[in-house]
């Protein structure tokens, strides 16, 4: 159970923190397919940032990530992060005992997990973040370098960040895990 947690984890940071471009020399994955349902923006602090996140297609097989905030006033490290996973089961998501927190400048440049700006495109670099606008976007996921054997099914992954304990924004993201073989049996 463990191993699945940290693995769903793992995902979610794909999905939240994609653009910084992922490095997982250690994972090779063909098993499963994640796909990108819709996400929601619930609220962002107008006193902090106000962004527009867009995930739209692009072609059949492709969308474009496009991430554009701007930040109103300057924001110190003090950030956290909190994920948690809801897998939709009996006609609703219900939260299966996962939560996680991070704080955001250790593991943008010190990252346990690899990950990096160093492919991605933005000007969004700097933690602390001083004033002003910036971007990321145009990201490709290599999902062959997920983690193999996640749990099948459809999950609701809420992100919410802090700043000195104080909310910034929340959002959810709808994901839907599916096998690649169209015969394996999911037991949900
Ligand atoms: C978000 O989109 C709206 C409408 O296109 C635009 O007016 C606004 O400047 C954008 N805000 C940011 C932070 O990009
Ligand atoms: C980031 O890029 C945006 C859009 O090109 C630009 O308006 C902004 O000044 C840049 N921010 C920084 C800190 O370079
Ligand atoms: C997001 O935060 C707002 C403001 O605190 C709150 O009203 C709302 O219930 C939160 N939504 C979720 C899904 O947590």
């Amino acid at each position: 159970m463990k191993s699945v947690m940290s693995n769903i984890r793992i995902v979610y940071y794909f999905v939240l923190f994609s653009t910084f471009a992922c490095d997982f020399p250690k994972y090779f994955q063909n098993d499963y397919v994640m796909k990108y349902e819709r996400h929601l923006v619930h609220f962002y602090n107008e006193k902090y940032i106000r962004y527009n996140l867009t995930y739209s297609k692009v072609s059949k097989t492709s969308r474009r990530f496009l991430f554009t905030v701007d930040v109103l006033q300057d924001i110190g490290s003090n950030i956290k992060v909190v994920l948690e996973a809801l897998k939709f089961t009996s006609n609703e998501y219900r939260r299966f005992g996962f939560r996680y927190e991070e704080h955001p400048c250790s593991f943008t440049f010190n990252s346990p997990f690899g990950f990096s700006y160093k492919n991605s495109d933005t000007n969004l670099t700097t933690c602390p973040t001083k004033k002003g606008s910036y971007y990321l976007r145009d990201l490709n996921l290599d999902q062959s370098k997920f983690p193999p054997f996640v749990p099948r099914g459809r999950f609701m992954l809420n992100g919410y960040l802090y700043v000195d304990d104080i909310l910034l924004t929340n959002m959810s993201f709808y994901i839907k895990i599916v096998p690649t073989d169209p015969l394996e049996v999911v037991i949900n």
